[in-house]
Parts: structure tokens; C-alpha cells; sequence
């Protein structure tokens, strides 16, 4: 049987990894500074996740949701004590794009209105309710195009009262930061004028903290550096280190009913593991703090290399714009010095390290980069 092939493949086989480091299947050593898509939070092969994991398929791997599982009430409570949400709920699925299909469907029913706003270059998933809310007619088949799904301009406060002023509208989806569309941050005033605006017209604010989320941007959510209590905040990537996990966690005035939201694999025992293996090293090793003290030294670092370039972004979540198409670099840092970065649309490079980043890898990553760019300096000059 042939694969499905929607992927465009990097000719690259990696078979062990560790902290920031993958090994390929030759034994060549790459620096992770992509973390598989932001998902890798507390390093690779953390020995407290392995240990976590392997002793509780030991015991028991997955019971479905129609019994007690205390390990999702001791996910619920470290996670409330970590992320500074301890009086929300937690609602636990599979991915990022059920997360945000959850939300959507939660302040449709909590409000009875039928419409979503989300913002241009914003990425929320792949499903149907996501996926019209994600700002890429290409991703969106004839099936979900959709009058419910609003997609209004970033930032504009003005187009979004106006779309309020329907009375349609049961919520509002906007990323902490916005990873895709190429690490843009919404405006702190946008945000508060937001929270106020959705209580005002009677509708949810969802921050959709997917990729920001999880400390990777110095807080454990984005929006925790502006004065906002969102009503619902979704997460998945670092929450389960690899492990497929996603949640949303949900303001107590939010009333559950018995039915409303449901899943087969969410919340298993072996996810729950996981994602209690992150909460701890999380804390233990104090990785929010290092993905704020590494990040703000690579930025400044990033900054002075690049004077006049935009390098934008909080933490260990960078981007670095150039005015150029940025494939021959990427291509550099990976097949030349062996360090994985992502990317955002063409001329975009981004940083998603996991947490464990610290400034050693760091001034590894810069060595490397100086060379290239010194290079495309040369090439330039030419
Ligand atoms: C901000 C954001 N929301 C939602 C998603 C979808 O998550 P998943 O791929 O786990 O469905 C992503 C994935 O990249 C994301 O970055």
C-alpha cells in the first residue's frame, strides 16, 4: 500500500533522540530548533516522561470516559496550580483542531448564536469549524466554506465591533500568537478591548493557545502578558511532548450538561501520563523561565545580527523576517550544520526549540547562522 502523499518530505530519517538533539537513522546529530512543530516541550526522551509512560502502559493504557480516572482529575489540578487557572475546567481531547472544533461548538450552545470571527493569517486546524476559521482558501474544501465562519482583518477593533453588532456572533477565536501566519502578536489593548467587547455583546472570547501556549513564550499562555481572562483557552502541542493530546480549559461560570462534549481517546490514561510527565518537569526545571531567559537572549542576539531585520515574537517562539525567499538558507542550516528551524509562508524562519533550550544550544544555532548569513551577505554584494 502507497502512502497518502500530502506531505512534502525533508530526505531525513531521524531514529533516536534527546533533549534538543535528534539522531538520523546514518547517526548523524541535528539541533532541534523546530520541535516537531512546536510540540516538543520538556526535550526529547525526558527520562520522567519515559518513566511515566512506560509504568502506566504497565498498569493500564486506556479506559473509555464512562469511568472515574483520577489521573484527569491530577491533570486537571496541576494544570490549573501551573497555567494560574486553578478555579477553570478542563475539557480533554486528542489534537489542536478538536480543541478549537470544541470551543466553537461550546460558545455556540453557551450563547445560542451561530457565528464565529477569527482574524486574517490566523491557523486554527484542519477540521471543519477549524478550518473555516483559518485564513488559507487553500486548505478549505466546498464542504466547510461556511457563512458562520467571519474571518476579519488582525488587530482591527472596529471591524470586529461592527460584525458584534449583528448579534449573531457566539465567539471570538484569536491565537495567543500567531504561528503559521509568521509570528504576529496581537496588540495588548486589541486583546482587553476584545474581552470587553465580547461581554458587552454577550459572546466568548477563545484564545486559541495551540502553539503559544505551554510555556514556549515565557508565561504559560501568551495572552498572560496582557490583562485578559479569555473564557476559553484551547491547547494541544507541548501539553503532550508527542503524546497526541489537546484540551481546552473553561471558564467556571460556563456550565457543563451531561452529552454536550464527548470523545472515544480523549483523556486515556496513557495521555493523561504524558501530559502529567510535562506538568512536572515543567515545574521541576522551571522551563517557563528558561524558554523566557534563553528566548529573550537569542532574540537580542538575532537583533543584533540582523540590524533592520523584523525578528519578531516572545520566548522560544521567533520569527525572523527576510526580504527574500528563505529556502537556500533553511536548507543550509539544515543539510550543512544540521539544525531543524520551521518556516512561515516563503520569507519567514521560525524558531520553536523545545524548552529545555538553553544559551550553549543557543550559541550553537548562532555560530552556524553567522556563517550563512555572512555568506548570503557575499552572495549579495556580487
Ligand atoms: C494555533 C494553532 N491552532 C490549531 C492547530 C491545529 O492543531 P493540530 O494539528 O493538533 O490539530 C495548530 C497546528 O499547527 C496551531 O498552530
Amino acid at each position: 500500500m502507497e502512502l497518502f502523499k500530502v506531505y512534502s518530505l525533508f530526505n531525513i530519517t531521524p531514529a533516536k533522540a534527546k533533549g534538543c538533539y535528534v539522531w538520523d537513522d546514518h547517526g548523524t546529530k541535528y539541533l532541534d530548533l523546530y520541535g516537531g512543530h512546536a510540540v516538543i516541550s520538556i526535550g526529547h526522551t525526558h527520562p520522567h516522561y519515559v518513566s511515566k509512560i512506560t509504568g502506566q502502559l504497565q498498569k493500564i493504557g486506556f479506559y473509555s470516559n464512562s469511568v472515574i480516572n483520577p489521573l484527569q482529575e491530577e491533570l486537571a489540578l496541576k494544570l490549573g496550580d501551573l497555567s494560574g487557572y486553578p478555579d477553570y475546567q478542563l475539557f480533554l481531547c486528542n489534537s489542536g483542531a478538536e480543541a478549537n472544533e470544541n470551543a466553537i461548538k461550546l460558545a455556540s450552545f453557551i450563547t445560542g448564536k451561530r457565528k464565529i470571527i477569527s482574524f486574517t493569517k490566523g491557523f486554527h486546524g484542519r477540521t471543519s469549524g477549524a478550518v473555516a476559521l483559518t485564513d488559507n482558501p487553500g486548505i478549505i474544501a466546498p464542504f466547510n466554506e461556511t457563512e458562520n465562519a467571519v474571518i476579519l482583518p488582525f488587530n482591527d477593533l472596529e471591524a470586529t465591533e461592527n460584525e458584534l453588532k449583528t448579534g449573531e456572533v457566539a465567539g471570538i477565536i484569536i491565537e495567543g500568537i500567531q504561528g503559521i501566519g509568521g509570528i504576529n502578536i496581537p496588540d495588548s489593548r486589541f486583546l482587553v478591548n476584545l474581552e470587553r467587547l465580547t461581554k458587552q455583546y454577550g459572546c466568548l472570547l477563545i484564545l486559541d493557545e495551540i502553539q503559544s501556549g505551554y510555556g514556549r513564550t515565557g508565561k504559560f499562555f501568551a495572552h498572560q502578558y496582557s490583562d485578559i481572562k479569555p473564557d476559553i483557552i484551547t491547547m494541544a502541542k507541548g501539553m503532550g511532548n508527542g503524546f497526541p493530546i489537546g484540551g481546552m480549559i473553561i471558564n467556571p461560570d460556563i456550565k457543563p450538561r451531561s452529552g454536550m462534549l464527548g470523545t472515544t481517546f480523549g483523556g486515556n490514561h496513557l495521555a493523561c501520563a504524558a501530559a502529567i510527565a510535562v506538568l512536572d518537569v515543567l515545574k521541576e526545571e522551571d522551563l517557563v523561565e528558561n524558554a523566557a531567559q534563553t528566548g529573550s537572549y537569542l532574540k537580542s542576539r538575532l537583533e543584533e545580527i540582523n540590524p533592520g531585520l523584523p525578528v519578531r515574537g516572545k520566548g522560544l517562539m521567533i520569527g525572523i523576517e527576510y526580504p527574500f525567499e528563505i529556502k537556500d538558507l533553511r536548507n543550509k542550516l539544515l543539510f550543512d550544520h544540521h539544525i531543524f528551524t520551521g518556516v512561515s509562508g516563503k520569507k519567514i524562519v521560525r524558531l520553536l526549540p523545545p524548552l529545555v533550550l538553553g544559551k550553549a544550544g543557543a550559541d550553537e544555532f548562532l555560530a552556524a547562522y553567522m556563517n550563512i548569513v555572512e555568506d548570503i551577505e557575499i552572495q549579495d554584494q556580487n
